[in-house]
């Protein structure tokens, strides 16, 4: 449970939308002012259909700002003046469609403009019905947000208003608030600030002509997850990716590229820096003379490629000197003797520490949501539960954290 004391002096504008939820909105802003949070509301015109802008006005003791137009509104506060003098803004209930009109980035009401223009952290709290939330559409939206940087609590399971059962209620005020609390210890936690860090991720593309090329199955998961949680620590990241299908992580310069080439030249951009992370699949070889014309089918023997080396990434960032980043860190997929791969990896490739894991066919690694990896640095091993990517790359960047602040 996160320390309810950080929630003292803190600024929460509450964005309430049209739900039958926004009943316990009143309750959340009863329960912020008590841990004295200032709570100002923006109530949507559906929302005060379910709960009236005199009631929210009494309980925040404040105006209630509701209409983008409204001159005296916007003279006394402008929605850009709205969200700076707010530590954090809060959308409870979300609905499906406020949260449509924030992946879309629309500012079509005065709570859509506060939160587009916003650079705050934002936490939504969605609410709607259960089929509404299950729509390819509201999840798409969703994981849109929260690759932005978007924090969510909830829905929970539970009988709704309209008799169904599933996910779709709101979080309960209390567990807001705790979300709340969370979200200000997270803010203040960031041991990584001043830290500079490389991560790379996903596959290579490596030409075979210009309309063909050698590939692998890397998701770029894993690595766009530890660039997310590394910069969730405060560092500035870098993430140099191959070509995959995810959305670029909040809070980091993204640096798109095809080959093991290209990825070895933005790396070296990117220094000098602190950390680097190579969780990129990098293609071992490419086509020899790849060429700018498409091989054709003229009848004979099919074409042999002649494959060069690509260059290792991870053992040139590893190579002593003034530039090297003073924590190295690779990956080991391997099928089978895990350990003993991985350790041998390690000190052939020069890096401080190796991220082991099992990708045989069936554990699912490769492409899936979790991962089991062991930890491989110089003073031994530590092997980790099987956890989702994400969280693998939290628990990551915590030691990586410690290795800088020694603790
Ligand atoms: N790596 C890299 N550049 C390459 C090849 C690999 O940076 N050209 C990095 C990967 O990002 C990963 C680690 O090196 O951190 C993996 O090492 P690698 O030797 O490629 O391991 P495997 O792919 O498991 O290959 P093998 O077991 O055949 O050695």
């Amino acid at each position: 449970m996160a320390d309810h004391a950080i929630l003292a002096g803190k600024r929460v504008l509450l964005v309430i939308a049209g739900g039958i939820a926004a009943y316990k909105s009143l309750e959340l802003i009863r329960r912020l002012r008590e841990r004295g949070v200032t709570v100002r509301a923006v109530l949507t015109e559906a929302g005060a259909r379910f709960v009236t802008p005199l009631s929210v006005q009494a309980l925040t003791e404040d105006t209630v700002y509701r209409d983008l137009w409204s001159l005296t509104d916007e003279s006394e506060m402008g929605h850009i003046r709205l969200s700076r003098e707010a530590d954090l803004l809060v959308v409870a209930p979300a609905t499906a469609n406020l949260l449509a009109r924030m992946a879309a980035g629309m500012a079509d009401d005065l709570a859509a403009t506060v939160l587009l223009a916003t650079d705050k952290p934002v936490l939504v709290a969605p609410a709607m019905n259960v089929r509404m939330w299950q729509h390819a559409a509201t999840q798409a939206n969703m994981a849109l947000l929260e690759s932005r940087g978007v924090r969510r609590i909830g829905p929970n399971d539970g009988v709704m208003a309209c008799n169904e059962y599933g996910p779709g209620r709101m979080a309960e005020p209390m567990e807001i608030v705790e979300a709340i609390a969370g979200v200000f210890a997270a803010e203040s936690h960031r041991p990584l600030a001043g830290r500079r860090a490389i991560v790379t991720s996903g596959p290579t593309h490596e030409p075979i002509d210009p309309v063909r090329y050698i590939a692998n199955r890397s998701s770029g998961k894993q690595g766009h997850a530890i660039a997310a949680a590394l910069a969730a620590l405060g560092a500035e990241v870098t993430l140099v990716s191959g070509p995959t299908r995810l959305p670029d992580p909040a809070g980091c310069r993204v640096a798109h590229i095809e080959t093991a080439r290209e990825m070895l030249a933005a790396c070296e951009a990117a220094l000098p820096a602190d950390i680097a992370v190579c969780a990129a699949a990098v293609a071992d070889w490419r086509v020899d003379g790849a060429g700018d014309r498409k091989l054709k089918k003229d009848g004979g023997a099919p074409p042999a490629l002649a494959l060069t080396e690509n260059p290792d990434i991870l053992a040139t960032l590893s190579r002593p000197g003034e530039r090297r980043p003073a924590l190295v860190v690779g990956f080991a997929a391997e099928t089978g003797d895990v350990l003993a791969y991985a350790t041998a990896k390690r000190a052939r490739k020069g890096c401080d520490w190796i991220v082991a894991n099992d990708v045989s066919p069936g554990t699912g690694t490769f492409g899936g949501s979790d991962n089991t990896v062991h930890l491989i640095r110089a003073d031994g091993v530590e092997s980790w539960p099987t956890m989702p990517k994400d969280a693998v790359a939290t628990r990551l960047a915590e030691a990586v954290a410690e290795y800088f602040t020694g603790k």
